[in-house]
């Protein structure tokens, strides 16, 4: 502890890992990236000031020019991982390296005492979680699984959304990313290091999706995509019925130029959808059934009554609701469980079940069979 909270030490100073030694020495949660260096985001109402509960230790990466970074940002950098192990002071260990190391890290750091709060996704298997959730137990110290965006807007919205019935009983939902740049040039694209769309972004997607369907997951089918990357895949669609019926699509890609909507939800009074990362989204409502007979309309070289327009005032179009929430509940979060005062939001076992369920859909892309998952 320094000065009453929580020591942090980021091992692994990149893109993630720099954002973090600035998110939590600005208490602000989140770093933008600016070009003559970064600053944290203004606190908005809801949000944990994380300057009352945590601060930077230091920093450690193997590359000079991150530790350089660190420095010039004014943070103290670690000469080694052990120097950090040693650090009396040092309570969490914030694992922010490729995904093929976090195994190795997170075990040396809660041997040596400390606290664990791991990147996603947070193992390369099932396996290895259950050997460092061993660890955990044995060693009585937090493994903490990263699996943050739980907290962005768009999701909390459309939960709400299905929560509330706002358009009904959601019968169906679509979950995706789309981009064009193909996978980013680092480790991303090695396999041996994690890399690929699955464990990048599908850890998130699938995180979600879970957590909005809280039911058994019955079947899983998937397809993976190599459109700019043989090693590794670059994006993929994922196929899942839960118990209750409800289908989903979770998707993600990177070769696509024009994009579908980031989420699709039908309901049997309405659908939702929001469309990009910048769109706050809108839902549309039926108020009446009656409007069964339309006029034909002419489609293509045929007629259809079935999807001729709906008459406007039979239909209701609505924004989707707006909320203030603590962005900042993952950090706050993890303070308060090495405290002893909070049990963690995020449990090890739903981060195991996000790791099978994506071996699953791996096994479905090999085999080219639908997965009986649960
Ligand atoms: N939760 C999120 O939203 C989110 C977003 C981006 C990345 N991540 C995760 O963060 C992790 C890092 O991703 P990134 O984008 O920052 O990668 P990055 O390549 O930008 O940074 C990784 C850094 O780790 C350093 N490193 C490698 N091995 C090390 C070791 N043994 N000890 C110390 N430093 C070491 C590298 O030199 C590099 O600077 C990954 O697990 C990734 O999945 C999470």
């Amino acid at each position: 502890m320094k000065d009453g909270k929580i020591a942090v030490a980021v091992v692994g100073c990149g893109g993630m890992g720099g954002g973090h030694a600035v998110a939590i020495s600005t208490g602000s949660g989140q770093a933008l990236w600016m070009t003559d260096g970064s600053k944290g985001r203004e606190l908005a109402p809801g949000d944990t000031d994380l300057t009352t509960k945590m601060v930077l230790a230091g920093t450690f990466d193997i590359k000079e020019e991150r530790q350089q970074w660190a420095r010039n940002l004014g943070f103290h950098t670690y000469n080694s991982f052990e120097e950090i192990l040693a650090d009396e002071d040092v309570d969490l260990v914030l694992v922010a390296t490729p995904n093929n190391s976090h195994k190795d890290l997170s075990i040396r750091a809660m041997r040596a005492g400390k606290n664990v709060l791991c990147e996603k996704p947070v193992m390369m298997t099932s396996k290895d979680l259950e050997d460092v959730m061993a660890v955990a137990k044995e060693t009585g110290k937090v493994f903490y699984p990263r699996q943050n965006r739980r907290w962005d807007k768009d999701y909390l919205v459309m939960k709400k959304v299905y929560d509330e019935k706002l358009v009904g009983n959601i019968f169906h939902v679509e979950s995706r990313y789309h981009g064009s740049r193909g996978i980013p040039g680092d480790w991303r694209g090695i396999k041996e290091m994690g890399g690929g769309m699955m464990f990048d972004w599908g850890v998130h997607l699938l995180d979600r999706i879970v957590l909005m369907i809280p039911e058994k997951i019955k079947k899983v089918y998937a397809k993976t995509t190599h459109v700019t990357n043989d090693e590794v895949d670059d994006g993929f669609i994922m196929n899942m019925t839960f118990a209750n019926g409800v289908t989903a699509v979770v998707e993600v890609g990177t070769c696509n130029f024009i994009t579908l909507p980031n989420w699709y939800l039908a309901g049997d009074q309405g659908t939702a959808v929001i469309n990009s990362y910048d769109d706050a989204g809108r839902m549309v409502r039926v108020r009446s059934w009656e409007d069964k007979d339309a006029t034909p309309i002419l489609m293509g070289e045929g007629l259809s009554k079935t999807m001729a327009p709906r008459n406007a005032d039979s239909v209701e179009e609505l924004p989707l609701p707006d909320f203030t929430y603590d962005r900042n509940a993952l950090y706050s979060n993890v303070c308060d469980v090495i405290l002893g005062k909070a049990e963690p939001i995020i449990k090890n076992e739903e981060a195991l079940r996000i790791l099978r369920l994506m071996e699953a859909a791996l096994e479905s892309d090999e085999k080219g069979i639908a997965i009986d998952f649960e």
